[in-house]
Parts: structure tokens; C-alpha cells; sequence
């Protein structure tokens, strides 16, 4: 028996899980147990990957190991290459990380689940190489080379679209975007990594099932969006008449609300603080406080708060990357949430298969010859 209280499975707990939990009240996140605010502020991306692939924060040498094994898996293989090269302009970086992800699961597959940590840490490491080795050749025609001497995922990932060492401010602040996205309990790619997973299907598919998930704009897709969104405004004022009038209009206004979230994101304070950061200096507040003024008026007119998505959206623009790679780099960090998820799933696996109610025609006999 289900109604349409449940719809889109709201409020119904479909399983159990040691990684992460939003807290009861809706304001709080943690992984492993550790609050996301203290993790983006001591933390780096590279030592919240290893808390949930393996369960505790590594030590100073497990991270120091952690980050040389990511930056020695960073390479291509010829043929995933040669594949990228293939893939036109015109495609949805989406689908090119869903198609570098399948391509190395032919090349590297899986053939046993010991592998499962393996795969994570090399697309984790190498998700960006595919991404940026797409996007410099589709628009130079140039091949670049993946491996850098950056030591961590965001100065890789920086250093490989802007072609020289990243700003260390830009840096750390994509790194603590990369924290932010890591993990959110049974969010609807995880939920999906999951499913995928109780078939018995390899980490490659899991992860490809979960890319497409993300891709949509109330998912993942929100933070490209939300930068549509807030480019559309000249300034703060321009902003606010026209947030009224797409409320009028019973828009939706991308970057706020949340399935689970009631009070607040606790994500959005930490990204907030980040994209003032950059505004002030880069000396260009404008995309800022036109970010500002949409929340107030959000606050005012429905009491909605700006999720993650929000103000990741003028952060990643401060640092200058284009707007079709945001949702990507919100692959590259969740892949180690999913991955832990796939690992947990498999420690204790049923097939997931629920049910439905069926609400179609009564039981009926196939008409008879010429009656159609
Ligand atoms: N803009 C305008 N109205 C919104 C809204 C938004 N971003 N988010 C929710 N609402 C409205 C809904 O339309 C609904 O109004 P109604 O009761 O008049 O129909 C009401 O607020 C309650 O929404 P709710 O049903 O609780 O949302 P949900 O749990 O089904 O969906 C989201 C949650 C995230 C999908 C939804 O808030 C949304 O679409 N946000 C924009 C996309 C986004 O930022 N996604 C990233 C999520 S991290």
C-alpha cells in the first residue's frame, strides 16, 4: 500500500548506513561521524576521500601514501584517448565522464570486488584527466598531458584547465567544494549506485548508473543552473525584480530548497563564506551580492535557503572554470561517496526491488479479430 505522501520516496528510510547522516533536525551533516564544518575547515578533499573509502581519517603518512597513489593514477590509457577525441563539442560533459567511465571499465574492469578501492581511488584520481583532456582537444585540437605535479585532486584539476600552477586561494576553495560534495547519505545517485550495486553489477556501471542521475538540474544539475540563473542579472536590484516575478510565475529558482533539509544547508554558510572570498579578491562583488539579494528575497517570499548548489555556482566561476564543468567536478568528488556506498551495499547485499501499486485498467480480454 503506498499514497502520495511517499511520493518520490520522501521520509521513507530504505536501508542503513555508517557513512554519513543529516541530523535529525535537518541542519547538520556528518561523515563517519566528523561535521562537515570541521572537516572543510581542517580537512583536505584528498583526507575525506580516504575517511569514506576506508572508514577513519588516515594518519600523516596514510594521507601523504593516499595522495601519491591519486596522483600516480592520473594518466590515460591510448585508447580512452583516442576516444575522447572522438567525442564532439557539441557533447554533455556528463556524458563524456559517464563514457570515460565505461571505456576504463573495459579496459581495467573489475574482475573481482578486492578491486572496488582500486577503481574508486583511479577514477577519482582520473575523472578530471578525462574531462580536461576532452575539453582542451575539442576546443585546440591540442592533447595535453593529464599528469601534473600538483598534489591534490582540485590544483590538478585547476592546474589542467587554466594550463599553468593554480592561485592557492582559487585552490583551497575548490578543494573545500570537493569536501562539501562528497557524500549526503541516500541522495538519488547514491541511492541508484545502490540499486545498480544489489544486482551484482561491477563498480564501473554502479558509478556510470549514478553520473546519470546527477546530471539533472534538481540533482546535481543545479549548480549550472543556478549559474545561468544569477548571469541572467546586471546587479542586485535587477536580481530581485526579477527572482519576484519567476516566483509570480511559480518558477522554480534553482540552488534552493531540499528533499531532506528543512532550516538550512549547512553546506551553504561554508561555500557562502568561500565565494566572498574570491568576489573580494578578485575585486567583483557583483555576481555576489547578486547571489546575496536572491537569498533575501528567497527568505522573505518563501522561506526557502539556498542549498550547496547556490553558491558553489560564483564560486566555481571565480575560479574561472566554465559553467558546463560544474556538475563534472561534483562527479569527481561524490565518486568517493558513491564508492563507499557500493562497498557498504556489497558488505550486506539484497537485491533492491520494491513494489509499486497499481492504479492501471481492470483485468480485460484482448480484443477479438476485427473488433479494432
Ligand atoms: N523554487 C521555488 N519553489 C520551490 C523550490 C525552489 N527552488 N523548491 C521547492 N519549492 C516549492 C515547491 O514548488 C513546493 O511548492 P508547492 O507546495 O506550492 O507545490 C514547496 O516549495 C515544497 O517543495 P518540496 O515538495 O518540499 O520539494 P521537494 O522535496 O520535492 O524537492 C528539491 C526538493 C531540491 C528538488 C526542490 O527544492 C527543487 O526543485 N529545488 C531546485 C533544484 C535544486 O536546487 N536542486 C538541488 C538540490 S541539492
Amino acid at each position: 500500500m503506498t499514497s502520495n505522501s511517499n511520493k518520490g520516496l520522501a521520509g521513507v528510510v530504505v536501508g542503513q548506513t555508517a557513512i554519513s547522516t543529516v541530523e535529525s533536525a535537518g541542519n547538520g551533516l556528518f561523515y563517519r561521524g566528523y561535521s562537515i564544518s570541521d572537516l572543510a575547515e581542517h580537512a583536505s578533499f584528498e583526507e575525506v576521500a580516504y575517511l569514506l573509502i576506508h572508514g577513519e581519517l588516515p594518519n600523516k603518512k596514510q594521507l601523504s601514501d593516499y595522495k601519491s597513489k591519486l596522483q600516480s593514477m592520473r594518466g590515460l590509457p591510448t585508447t580512452l584517448k583516442r576516444v575522447l577525441e572522438e567525442l564532439p563539442d557539441s557533447a554533455n560533459p556528463m556524458d563524456v565522464l559517464s563514457t570515460g567511465c565505461s571505456v576504463l571499465g573495459i579496459l581495467e574492469p573489475e574482475t573481482d570486488h578486492g578491486m572496488a578501492t582500486e577503481i574508486a581511488n583511479r577514477l577519482i584520481a582520473s575523472f578530471g584527466s578525462m574531462l580536461l583532456y576532452w575539453h582542451h582537444f575539442n576546443k585546440s585540437g591540442t592533447p595535453i598531458d593529464t599528469v601534473t605535479d600538483d598534489d591534490s585532486v582540485a590544483g590538478q584539476f585547476l592546474h589542467l584547465l587554466h594550463g599553468h600552477a593554480p592561485d592557492e586561494l582559487e585552490r583551497r576553495a575548490l578543494d573545500v567544494s570537493l569536501i562539501l560534495y562528497a557524500e549526503h547519505e541516500f541522495n538519488a545517485s547514491t541511492f541508484v549506485a545502490r540499486v545498480t550495486t544489489s544486482t551484482l553489477s561491477d563498480v564501473y556501471s554502479a558509478i556510470c548508473s549514478a553520473i546519470g542521475t546527477l546530471r539533472g538540474p534538481l540533482h546535481g544539475g543545479a549548480n549550472e543552473a543556478a549559474m545561468q540563473l544569477i548571469s541572467r542579472f546586471n546587479n542586485a536590484d535587477d536580481a530581485e525584480q526579477g527572482i519576484r516575478e519567476m516566483l509570480a510565475r511559480k518558477e522554480l529558482i534553482m540552488g534552493f530548497g531540499h528533499r531532506v533539509y528543512r532550516q538550512g544547508d549547512p553546506r551553504s554558510p561554508i561555500i557562502k563564506s568561500w565565494s566572498k572570498k574570491l568576489a573580494s579578491a578578485h575585486g567583483d562583488e557583483t555576481l555576489f551580492k547578486i547571489s546575496e539579494r536572491i537569498e533575501q528575497v528567497m527568505t522573505q517570499e518563501k522561506k526557502l535557503f539556498p542549498n550547496l548548489d547556490f553558491y558553489s555556482a560564483s564560486t566555481y566561476h571565480y575560479c574561472g572554470i566554465p559553467d558546463a564543468l560544474f556538475t563534472p567536478l561534483f562527479v569527481i568528488s561524490r565518486t568517493s561517496g558513491w564508492a563507499a556506498h557500493i562497498m557498504e551495499q556489497r558488505e550486506d547485499n539484497r537485491l533492491i526491488r520494491p513494489s509499486a501499486e497499481y492504479i492501471g485498467p481492470a483485468q480485460r480480454p484482448y480484443p477479438s479479430e476485427g473488433t479494432r
